[in-house]
């Protein structure tokens, strides 16, 4: 499948609006695309607990995985915080369990307006799996 990097980037600047973190005050939004071709959207979600948070990323896997898909391709990720907003180590073992065999997942971020695409194995090599 050919990935509109560029769609998916626009999916996660739609979902940062609705994050909800008064705490950090980082808001960031994901967008993961699922082998059916649908696009999940997430923010990260604060609570006053602290602990509880969710991040952007495992929010909008969460969600792909809960309407039935198993299989990732790709998932971007943005904060107006900061430039190139990779994922924290949790998201990237959740991302690693929903990758297929013979696909490895992209992970999109943007600098300076510029996307930067790499594959998950550059963020996590030899990801955990039963
Ligand atoms: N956060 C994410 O949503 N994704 C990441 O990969 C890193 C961290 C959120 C969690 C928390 O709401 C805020 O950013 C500051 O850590």
């Amino acid at each position: 499948m050919d990935i509109d990097y560029e769609k998916l980037m626009n999916e996660a600047k739609e979902a940062v609006k609705n994050s909800y973190s008064p705490f950090s005050r980082f808001a960031v939004g994901a967008g993961a695309l699922a082998s059916s071709g649908k696009i999940y959207r997430g923010c990260n979600v604060e609570n006053s607990s602290f602990g509880l948070t969710i991040c952007a990323e495992r929010n909008a896997i969460f969600k792909a995985v809960s309407e039935g898909e198993r299989e990732l391709l790709a998932i971007a990720i943005y904060s107006p915080n900061t430039d190139s907003c990779y994922p924290c180590g949790a998201c990237r073992q959740v991302m690693y369990e929903f990758q297929t065999d013979d696909y490895e997942i992209d992970v999109i971020t943007e600098n300076s307006e510029i996307l930067e695409v790499k594959k998950l194995s550059y963020f996590l090599p030899n990801g955990f799996r039963i």
